[in-house]
């Protein structure tokens, strides 16, 4: 499965590229605002770190202005894919920018009818959101399962990808990477918390304690 980071925050994608373990950054209007910046001026500097798949959302709500945004936005840089969010005008953006060889990110996928439709429309990827689905008491999880299987279907179909998006814990990334889902964009302190365990950094302490009578550090 690869690995991206949801995130516009540079010190926290530089940290996790330099891990050996980052395949490519989603971000949001909620996540440029953090940063106090604008979206063309951050997915630029984020290319400059990673090479691979940067996803860069649209704000424009109708379809011509989001082709013409989603233009300006994969212009910068040939890895950018433009994240739009899924309603009747993002798909008709989404084949009008597909067919120009434009990747699209569907995102605020809640459902398999929207992926289905996201995909046949040419979405390079569909970004469903199993913690805001589990938040009202569905379950996130048992519809990625569904969208993979009904992608998985057709032949057509399989140049899509799915990543699992709105990942809120370790066991939300463990859930997708057991159904085989191709990419899961996850939050810094998700990722952080993936890196440990309290038994590892006990046997850390007690390696490092043993080490210190070996190299003569605590004489006997
Ligand atoms: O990738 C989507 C993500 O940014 C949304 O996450 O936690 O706001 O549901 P969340």
């Amino acid at each position: 499965m690869k690995i991206f980071i949801d995130t516009a925050n540079l010190d926290m994608i530089r940290e996790i590229n330099s891990w050996g373990i980052l395949d490519g950054v989603t971000t949001n209007p909620s996540l440029i605002a953090k940063e106090n910046t604008d979206t063309p001026t951050r997915v630029r500097e984020i290319a400059k770190i990673v090479d691979g798949p940067i996803s860069a959302e649209c704000m424009a709500t109708d379809w011509e202005q989001m082709v013409t945004e989603g233009e300006k936005l994969a212009a910068i840089h040939p890895n950018i894919n433009v994240k739009l969010p899924m309603c009747v005008d993002s798909l008709k953006a989404t084949k009008i920018l597909a067919d120009k060889g434009i990747r699209v990110n569907m995102t605020l996928i809640f459902s398999s009818s929207q992926a289905l439709l996201a995909a046949k429309a040419g979405a390079r990827y569909v970004s469903p959101f199993i913690g805001r689905l589990d938040d009202i008491g569905a379950h996130g999880t048992d519809t990625l399962a569904e969208i993979l299987q009904i992608l998985r279907n057709y032949d057509q179909l399989s140049d899509t990808e799915v990543i699992a998006a709105s990942i809120r814990n370790p066991t939300h990334v463990l859930e997708a990477a057991e159904l085989g889902c191709d990419i899961a964009t996850i939050p810094y302190n998700i990722l952080k918390l993936m890196v440990s365990h309290p038994k590892t950094d006990e046997g850390i302490a007690k390696f490092k304690a043993g080490n210190q009578y070996i190299i003569g550090i605590i004489p006997k």
